[in-house]
């Protein structure tokens, strides 16, 4: 790690409900209380995020409220879609763009994402982009070209002085909900090229400020090794941001990383 300061999310995805959430948001502030050394958001589904944000404010946890996605226009007709404003009225503080079942399930297109992405930090709202090849492209060896194109077309028209606004998740789809996680070797191997890909469109600076994290099947014995590569700034968490436990240990592991005490 460097001094980039960690960040642990936890995306929900299409789970939990009122009561379950509930237990579960209380259960990740609880276990955090005390635990300054990384930044922690959860992504709840939408229609939790009023009581999830509840049980953040009452408890006066520094865990952020994010959410899983958003549309880019300000209002009007678009069914079924939600904006930045609405988000932020919501007490959101941080979007995913991108989210690798946004592109596979939905059919998102890096042109889509990258207006997502725009509009979110428009809107005052942290944004992770996440990115990260499928199994047919990492086997034709084309990781590197689609990771690029997803950085560089998703980040299009966004300036380098909302760097530290920016995350970028890198989630190889193979690895995500699979138990398959990637060695802690390919997933710097992955975050040094997007780092290297960042040093040329906005210098060696912002690269440097970006926070890189890693997604796809973490888990609290996997989590150590990986966090305790150089560019990998911590992590994305699906199935075991479920479980309070599991969640509260990987963002533990993310901050003893950066206290270089692993
Ligand atoms: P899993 O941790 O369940 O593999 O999901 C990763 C992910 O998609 C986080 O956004």
């Amino acid at each position: 790690m460097s001094d980039r300061k960690p960040f642990v999310g936890g995306n929900w995805k299409m789970n939990t409900n009122r009561s379950t959430g509930s237990d579960l948001a209380r259960g990740v502030t609880d276990g955090l209380l005390h635990e300054g050394g990384v930044e922690v958001a959860v992504f709840p589904p939408f229609p939790y995020l009023l009581t999830v944000r509840s049980i953040l404010r009452d408890r006066g946890s520094s865990v952020r409220l994010g959410a899983q996605d958003m549309y880019h226009q300000g209002d009007g007709a678009y069914t079924g879609e939600v904006s930045g404003a609405m988000l932020r009225d919501c007490g959101v503080q941080a979007v995913l763009c991108g989210h690798s079942e946004r592109r596979h399930v939905m059919g998102e297109k890096d042109e889509l994402i990258n207006k997502k992405l725009r509009a979110a930090l428009e809107a005052g709202l942290d944004a992770v982009l996440c990115v990260g090849e499928t199994l047919e492209e990492r086997e034709a060896g084309h990781q590197d070209i689609i990771t690029s194109r997803q950085v560089r077309t998703g980040l299009a028209e966004i300036p380098g002085s909302l760097a530290e606004r920016l995350i970028i998740a890198y989630e190889p789809v193979w690895a995500i909900g699979t138990g398959k996680t990637a060695t802690p070797e390919d997933a710097q191997a992955a975050h040094a090229q997007i780092r290297g890909l960042l040093e040329r469109m906005y210098g060696k600076d912002v690269a440097n400020r970006v926070r890189i994290v890693y997604g796809g099947s973490l888990k609290p014995d996997t989590a150590g090794a990986i966090f305790a590569e150089p560019d990998v700034d911590g992590g994305l968490v699906g199935g075991a941001s479920l479980n309070a436990a599991d969640f509260v240990a990987i963002c533990k592991l993310a901050a003893a990383s950066a206290r270089g005490s692993v």
